[in-house]
Parts: structure tokens; C-alpha cells; sequence
């Protein structure tokens, strides 16, 4: 957090009217009941991992999983109730059980192992089940206990966390997938055995991605939300949120502008962001960010060019060394940067 915030401080932009109140695994261990104590580090990593895949997969969206966007308990000075706190939820609680189940299947705690409850029975034409399954109840209960525990409210907001907790539990489960090993005579794969196991971390995330651009809005009334935790005993119960779409992510108001540094609302504005352009590797998505970041809010894409020193021309020489030339090359960088003479102010803070 430090580099990013000193790179804002450095270009001057959306000044630290704010401080980047950090996300801390400290939520956890402060709130977690006594008796878990002993999955803390686990809890956290699992929330941190989360975090770690919201920044990816946000990378190149105006909204980038900004650490101040982080607190997780209710009792946030920004109570935001939006699709990307929807998101922030189901990823961390997603997190924390993917990593809680990892633990068990290696071993790591003594009292949850393996799933091998349906070993040796047939699970379908040709495969019995074997092996080690991953075991998801454990994890999901773990992460229930601990971060369904950060929200102490029963208003709007608080149902809408836990929906969303929930839902990122439920799509640990959704992504988990099938392996088989081959048995018979020589590899003739007569017979298989399979196991359930958690899909990769970053599938996980690609699904709830999907989920977050899909996330329902619940309509409310204004008065009941802005009221907040005082709307406690007014606010109709869990199940007015959607029973049939416990797996999708859902929010309740709409997004603010996050082109623009807002200090009171925690918007670092995309002034100052990199984008990509003309570059080859890249997805439809990644390639239009220069229009997404800059353009469309009103900034210009600025070219940066940078010098860049690799090893090139290796050849390998008899023997066994291998020699490479220092290539200089120049590549360009791209940058959300406001219009000369543009009078637009972005941001009181701004120096
Ligand atoms: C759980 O797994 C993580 C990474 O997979 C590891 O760093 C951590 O030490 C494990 N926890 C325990 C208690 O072994
Ligand atoms: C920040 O957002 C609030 C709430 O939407 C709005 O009232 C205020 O004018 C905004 N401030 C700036 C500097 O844009
Ligand atoms: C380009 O994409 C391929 C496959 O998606 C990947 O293996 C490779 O590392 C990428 N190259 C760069 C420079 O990102």
C-alpha cells in the first residue's frame, strides 16, 4: 500500500485528502472467536489471497480494488453498499474458505482432512470415487465463523454483506471440478477413480467477476438505507433478499462516478492511471481501458517512453554457457493525464 500511495502523493493527484485507512488482516484476529485461534494465519491469508485477486482482476477498471475500499466490518467510515462492495465480500469469504480447505486436504490441521466419505462407491459409468477429495465444509464453516462474524448489524446493509459472503462460499463449491486417475491393464483406463477438487484460485475469481457484472440491485426504500443500523427491526428479514439467486452477488445502490477524486466518498479518481494501448497480448477488454480510464472521463492518454534493458540474443556456447547481448529497447507506457489547460479540478485535494 505504501508504494501506491506515495506513487498518488508524487504525482500530486487526489492528495491524501483522505488516508488509505488499510484493510487489515487485524479485523480477523481482533473478531474471530478465542477458540479459532488456531486458523487466524490461515483466515488471513485466505482474505488476503482474495484481496490479491480482486486487484487483478480490476486492474484495469476505473474501481481497482483500492485499499481503503477494504474494511470489510460494517462499522466502516465508508459504508459503501455497492456491486463493487458486493464483490469485495464474496471474494475475501471465498478466500478464506478456498484456503482453509487447501489446509485440511495437506494436512495442515488435525481435526479436518480429506473428504473420503464417498470412496469406493461408483460414482458414474466407468469411475468410482477415491483419493482425496477436497473437503469444502470445513473451510465453509471456518469462513462463516470468521467473516460472516465481522457484521454485527442486522440492517439492510449487514444482509447484504452476508448475502454476498454467501455467495462467494457458494462459488468455491460452483468451480470445483472433477479429476480422474486412469487404472486397468497398462493404461487402458478400464476403470478411474475421481476426486473433487478446488478449481484454481484465479478461475474462482474469473467466476465471480462474471458475477459481479451480472449483481442484482435491490430496490429499497432511500429512507430505510440511510437510516442504517437504526432501520434494525424495521428491515424485512434474509429472505427478502432473492432466496433463488443465493448465488448471485447483490448490492444496493448504484456506483458513484470513480472517474473522479472524491475524498469524502474515498475515490482516488483514474487521473494518473496506467492503460494499455497497442499492445499485443492483451484481451478486447484490456485493450479499450485507455478509452475506459482516460477518454471517457474526460482525461487524455498521455505517452510515456521508458528504456528498458533485457538480455537478447542468447546463444549457447559448448559447454555449457549461455551468452546473451543487453538489448536496449524503448517502450511506451500509457497514462490517464488531464488536458492541458484544462481548468477542471479534480478533487480538492489536489496540489
Ligand atoms: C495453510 O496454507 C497456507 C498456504 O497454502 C500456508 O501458508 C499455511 O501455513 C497453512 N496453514 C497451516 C496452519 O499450516
Ligand atoms: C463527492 O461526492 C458527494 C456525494 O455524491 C457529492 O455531494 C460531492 O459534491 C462530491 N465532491 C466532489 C468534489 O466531487
Ligand atoms: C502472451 O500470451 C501468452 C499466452 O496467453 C503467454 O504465454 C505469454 O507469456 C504472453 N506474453 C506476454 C509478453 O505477456
Amino acid at each position: 500500500m505504501g508504494n501506491l500511495f506515495m506513487l498518488w502523493a508524487a504525482l500530486g493527484i487526489c492528495y491524501a485528502a483522505f488516508s488509505a485507512s488499510a484493510w487489515s488482516v487485524n479485523n480477523f484476529l481482533i473478531t474471530g472467536p478465542k477458540a479459532y485461534l488456531t486458523y487466524t494465519t490461515s483466515v488471513a491469508l485466505g482474505a488476503q489471497s482474495g484481496i490479491e485477486e480482486c486487484k487483478f482482476q480490476f486492474a484495469w477498471e476505473r474501481w481497482n480494488c483500492p485499499e481503503n475500499a477494504l474494511q470489510l466490518s460494517t462499522h466502516n467510515r465508508l459504508r459503501s453498499a455497492t456491486r463493487e462492495t458486493s464483490f469485495i465480500h464474496a471474494i475475501s469469504s471465498a478466500g478464506v474458505m478456498y484456503i482453509i480447505t487447501k489446509n485440511c486436504s495437506m494436512g495442515d490441521f488435525e481435526n479436518c482432512g480429506c473428504d473420503g466419505s464417498n470412496n469406493g462407491k461408483t460414482g458414474g459409468h466407468g469411475w468410482i470415487w477415491g483419493g482425496c477429495s477436497d473437503n469444502v465444509e470445513f473451510g465453509e464453516r471456518i469462513s462463516k465463523l470468521f467473516v460472516d462474524s465481522l457484521e454485527k448489524g442486522k440492517d439492510a446493509r449487514a444482509l447484504m454483506n452476508l448475502h454476498n459472503n454467501r455467495a462467494g462460499r457458494l462459488a468455491v463449491r460452483a468451480t470445483m471440478k472433477r479429476t480422474c486417475k486412469c487404472h486397468g491393464i497398462s493404461g487402458s483406463c478400464s476403470i478411474q477413480t475421481c476426486w473433487l477438487q478446488l478449481a484454481d484460485f484465479r478461475e474462482m475469481g474469473d467466476y465471480l467477476k462474471a458475477k459481479y457484472d451480472q449483481a442484482l440491485k435491490i430496490e429499497m426504500d432511500k429512507r430505510q438505507l440511510r437510516a442504517g443500523n437504526s432501520a434494525e427491526g424495521h428491515w424485512v428479514p434474509a429472505e427478502a433478499f432473492l432466496p433463488s439467486a443465493e448465488a448471485e452477488l447483490i448490492f444496493l445502490e448504484e456506483s458513484p462516478d470513480y472517474c473522479t477524486c472524491n475524498s469524502s466518498l474515498g475515490i482516488y479518481g483514474t487521473e494518473g492511471r496506467e492503460c494499455l494501448q497497442n499492445s499485443h497480448n492483451t484481451s478486447r477488454w484490456e485493450r479499450r481501458s485507455c478509452g475506459r480510464l482516460c477518454t471517457e472521463c474526460g482525461l487524455q492518454v498521455e505517452e510515456r517512453k521508458t528504456e528498458v534493458i533485457s538480455s537478447c540474443n542468447c546463444k549457447f556456447q559448448w559447454c555449457c554457457t549461455v551468452k546473451c547481448d543487453q538489448c536496449r529497447h524503448v517502450v511506451s507506457k500509457y497514462y490517464c493525464a488531464r488536458s492541458p489547460g484544462s481548468a477542471q479540478s479534480l478533487g480538492k485535494g489536489s496540489a
